[in-house]
């Protein structure tokens, strides 16, 4: 067994106080996913033997919603703080195989897996017994502030230098120790045997009444063990997530670390501050990303397409050399490559839009397949439809498709060119290369090849303006002339 080996416990039993939520705060969506899978993430790709997580508060709902291949959920039913969590962890600790153990709190997501294993290094080099992750903050306030050994006495040099002698939760800090600056991350690196030997001694005997994991610090000094401090560079990557202010921080550079991704990828972004890509989402070279478009949830964009400004791509795939133009809303679609979208164009409900097809402004496509070559561009709602090749779908059309209780499909057959303004009373067929005058109210099947007129004749009134105008001098007279009994009175 390497002395290196670790194990990790993920401490998430607590309530999201400051959130005011119901909901546990592992769980709240954070830049596309959940708070706590990002800790859970950033914890197997460091590699540990083993993986704890402490749960307590809805603890069902979290097991559920966390739940994956190498996790070991261990129940804390009261939450009497983060000590406290550990000594109802112990009978599990005895039986971990590794000889370090790294505490981690579940609220700082942004922590990054090569961090924690220089934790464990470092820890293992210099033979501590407990080594603090810590950052320096211009704004500490709400963390542990960390308390070196009087430094004036150790050489510049010395390691001497990195000793801790205890760790002040805020709410317990004199007015001196409140104004430091360092503070722990709330991960830590422990000898396990150390620290089940010691973390029975804790108490919450003090005005938080918790039993508070930090305490162990000066427990173990006094001991004259070794702790030390191990001070991590980028303060962000620390930082905890105890409100909805912080949460906003934190997504903030989850987002912009997402973003940072993708370009070096070959991806560009030309706003990465108003850019939402959620953390799963893949893009392919050559892209662009225009301002304010989010791409959201289980989303794939191919190579080279071009995503125009304030557009929403949620739960869909778009192939290659797709062109969504300016203020789209697509959800749980398929996009094929060559396909053109919008400006406006709202696609939505597992629509299949094949390849080279044009959906235009104004256009709704719900729950149904546009073939290939394709083209409705404006003002159009098809909803339930199947569309085959090369169809043109003229302004205005409207696939009638809920008769009040149900919906019911259309269909429109390869070659078919429906005129502007028809609406189509579903269930209803087009049949292949017919044409639908514009206007038409379609109720029957249009058999293939044919021109379907649903509408009412026109009329013309001969010199009816004429006579209007006339009338319009007369005192008291009716201003309309009469109207013909077979058409209504204009
Ligand atoms: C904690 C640390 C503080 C550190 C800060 C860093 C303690 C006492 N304080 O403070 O030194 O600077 O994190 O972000 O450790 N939890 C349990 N069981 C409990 C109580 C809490 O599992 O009984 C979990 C919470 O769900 C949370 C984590 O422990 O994920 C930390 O608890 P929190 O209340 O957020 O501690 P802080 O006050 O932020
Ligand atoms: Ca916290």
């Amino acid at each position: 067994m390497s002395e290196l080996e670790f194990s990790v416990v993920i401490l998430a039993a607590g309530k999201a106080t400051r959130f005011k939520s119901e909901r546990p705060k592992v769980l709240h969506p954070l830049a596309g996913r959940r708070l706590g899978d990002y800790v859970i993430d950033a914890t197997q790709a460091a590699e540990p033997q083993r993986t704890y997580i402490i749960i307590g508060y809805q603890a069902e709902d979290v097991r559920r919603a966390l739940d994956r291949p190498g996790l070991r959920f261990i129940a804390q039913t009261e939450q009497l703080g983060t000590g406290h969590a550990l000594m109802v962890a112990r009978p599990e600790l005895e039986q971990c195989p590794s000889p370090n153990l790294v505490v981690l709190v579940g609220d700082a997501p942004l922590v990054r897996p090569e961090t924690l294993r220089t934790l464990v290094s470092r820890h293992v080099g210099s033979k501590a017994a407990a080594t603090i992750l810590t950052t320096q903050l211009d704004d500490p306030t709400g963390y542990g502030r960390v308390m070196r050994w009087k430094r004036g006495y150790t050489p510049l040099d010395s390691p001497e230098r990195d000793r801790v002698r205890t760790i002040v939760e805020e709410r317990l800090c004199t007015p001196r120790q409140k104004a430091t600056k360092e503070v722990s991350s709330g991960i830590l690196c422990f000898d396990r045997e150390v620290l089940l030997k010691y973390v029975d001694q804790l108490s919450a005997d003090n005005t938080q009444k918790e039993y508070l994991l930090t305490d162990l610090i000066e427990i173990l000094n006094k001991q004259r063990y070794k702790v030390i401090a191990l001070r991590v560079a980028d303060s962000r990557e620390v930082l905890g997530v105890n409100d909805r202010i912080e949460l906003a921080r934190v997504e903030k550079t989850l987002r912009l670390r997402k973003a940072e991704a993708l370009m070096r990828d070959g991806v560009t972004i030309v706003d990465p501050h108003t850019t939402y890509i959620d953390d799963g989402v893949e893009v392919g070279q050559e892209t662009v990303i225009g301002p304010g478009v989010s791409l959201l949830g289980r989303t794939w964009v191919g190579r080279n397409c071009l995503l125009g400004p304030y557009s929403t791509i949620n739960d869909s795939t778009l192939e290659d050399n797709v062109s969504v133009r300016q203020n789209c809303v697509v959800s749980g679609s398929q996009i094929a490559s060559g396909v053109i979208l919008g400006p406006f164009a709202h696609v939505r409900d597992g629509a299949t839009i094949a390849q080279d097809a044009q959906v235009g402004n104004f256009v709704e496509v719900k729950k149904s397949r546009i073939g290939r070559g394709s083209k409705a561009r404006h003002l159009t709602y098809l909803g339930d439809a199947t569309l085959g090749e090369k169809v043109n779908v003229g302004a205005g059309t409207i696939t009638c498709n809920y008769d009040g209780e149900k919906k019911n499909s259309t269909q429109i057959e390869d070659g078919a060119f429906i005129g502007s303004g028809t609406m189509l009373v579903a269930p209803v067929r087009v049949g292949r290369d017919s044409y639908v005058a514009a206007g038409s109210t379609i109720t029957d099947e249009v058999p293939p090849e044919s021109l379907a007129l649903g509408r009412a004749r026109q009329i013309n009134k001969e010199g009816w303006a004429r006579e209007r105008a006339k009338m319009k001098g007369q005192e008291g007279a009716n201003l309309k002339p009469e109207a013909d009994s077979e058409y209504p009175r204009a």
